[in-house]
């Protein structure tokens, strides 16, 4: 397997952002890696939360150097702890674990990055001193000097441990094999580079066509996607602020696969359609685009990330009547009026989006699986009521397990005399048993899984 080396590879921010040449930091930067590391390997903080938590402490102009480290000591987590686990006689004591952060990202910026190699050592000293570990000065300089003098034979030997060589969890690997046999390396390959930077233009306020050309004008090269009329994949990440009409709402971040949605479920004029785990709102706003005179009710469970549904949908100048609630228990919540149609994007392991949210590789564990598909079973059957006879139900995952996708619609069509699927016929993604199986890479989308599900009388 291919082992990128490129620093834009590893990361989805902007290639002009990635030199650490001009960083002079208040804290070290590859110490407030060190501390994002531990907060997500060690406190079980997702990777935007204990970049909340800690960017703060390094300057703003290494904000970019320090997220494309974190992001890349995620994405090869267990290749790096078995480079580390070769370089030392013992292992890292359990209270220093933050110096093995700090040695994995030590040996990330080594072995993935553009730094000089004398300075990944000095700075990844310096780092610990700043740590306030300095009886760690000399195991830091030992330690990656010898990554240094041995990357060549580390890399080789890496090539033949199969959790080193994938860089996932093993557990995963022998899910991904069981549901995937054929193809689980692709699988593997794609969830180790980082996802495109994909745009969904917002056709209500413009055509895909004249949004290309202003995006040519400014000098980001984009191609419409295959499959989403409103999608356009750039070749390089930019900042929003770079992208036009992006605060008037012309424009909006999307993957191609999460773009599928609001066709697949087609909303048509005066329907009321309920979006039931909305947040951050990317569906949701999309669904609004798709036409006038949309009534969406959007219901999350988390309040934070519904006020990012208001944010996106100001910005795109939409609305809809947003409401927190539990999608297990709509009685709390619902006004007895039924829909037309209903989103079910529902919580999930989040396998297809390894490439985005490579701290998945640490904080999914295997039992979270048997949870997630009993709270999916459990939304399915208590939304169910809320829908129309002759209404439709979407329902999408970012999984590719199949006890998420469609052994469970298997469960809810056999539990429901009254549920008929409705084929998706589409040039993207695999046939299942029901519904439609997108995998991670293919046609440059995320991993996704979508069926559609008609009410009968
Ligand atoms: C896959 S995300 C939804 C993404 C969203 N549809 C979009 O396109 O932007 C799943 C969402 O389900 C929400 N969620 C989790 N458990 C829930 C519950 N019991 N009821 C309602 N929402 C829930 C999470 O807070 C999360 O925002």
């Amino acid at each position: 397997m291919a082992i990128p080396i490129c620093l834009a590879m590893v990361n989805n921010l902007p290639s002009h952002r990635l030199s650490c040449e001009k960083i002079s930091a208040m804290l070290n930067p590859r110490a407030t890696a060190a501390q994002i590391i531990y907060s997500v390997a060690h406190d079980g903080l997702n990777l935007d939360d204990a970049f909340e938590r800690h960017l703060k402490q390094s300057e703003q102009a290494s904000h970019s150097f320090i997220k494309a480290m974190c992001f890349g000591v995620m994405r090869f987590y267990p290749r790096l702890l078995f480079f580390l686990s070769k370089l030392i006689d013992k292992p890292i004591r359990n209270k220093e674990k933050l110096v093995e952060c700090l040695l994995l990202a030590g040996i990330f910026e080594i072995y993935y990055m553009q730094t000089p190699s004398h300075a990944c050592v000095s700075e990844a000293v310096k780092a610990g001193l700043d740590l306030k570990k300095n009886w760690a000065k000399g195991l830091i300089n030992a330690v990656l000097r010898s990554a240094l003098r041995e990357q060549d034979s580390l890399q080789q030997i890496a090539k033949d441990n199969e959790g080193a060589r994938a860089a996932h969890p093993k557990w995963l690997i022998r899910l991904f094999k069981k549901h995937w046999p054929t193809e689980y390396k692709a699988i593997i390959e794609a969830n180790n580079q980082a996802g495109p930077f994909t745009l969904r233009v917002n056709l209500q306020k413009t055509t895909r066509e004249n949004y290309l050309a202003s995006l040519t004008s400014k000098g980001i090269k984009a191609t419409p996607c295959p499959h989403s009329a409103a999608g356009l994949q750039c070749e390089t990440a930019v900042e929003v602020n770079e992208l036009p009409g992006f605060v008037g709402g012309l424009v909006s971040i999307q993957d191609q696969a999460a773009q599928l949605a609001a066709n697949l479920l087609a909303p048509q004029s005066g329907e009321r359609i309920l979006d039931a785990c909305a947040a951050p709102g990317g569906k949701t706003a999309h669904l609004l685009e798709l036409g006038e005179n949309i009534n969406i009710t959007a219901i999350d469970i988390s309040e934070p990330r519904l006020q990012k549904v208001s944010e996106n949908l100001d910005r795109l100048g939409l609305s809809a009547e947003i409401k927190q609630g539990d999608a297990q228990d709509p009685e709390k919540w619902w006004d007895q009026n039924k829909f037309d149609r209903i989103l079910l994007d529902a919580p999930c392991s989040a396998t297809g989006v390894i490439r985005r949210h490579p701290d998945i590789k640490l904080l999914r564990l295997p039992e979270d699986i048997e949870n997630l598909v009993q709270t999916q079973a459990q939304m399915l059957s208590r939304l169910w009521p809320l829908l129309k006879t002759g209404g439709m139900l979407l329902y999408s995952t970012c999984s590719i397990l199949a006890e998420e996708n469609d052994q469970q619609i298997q469960q809810f069509i056999q539990n429901n005399q009254n549920a008929r699927e409705q084929i998706i016929s589409a040039e993207w993604g695999h046939a299942r048993q029901h519904g439609r199986q997108i995998l991670p890479g293919e046609d440059g989308m995320d991993g996704f899984y979508y069926t559609l599900i008609y009410k009968e009388a």
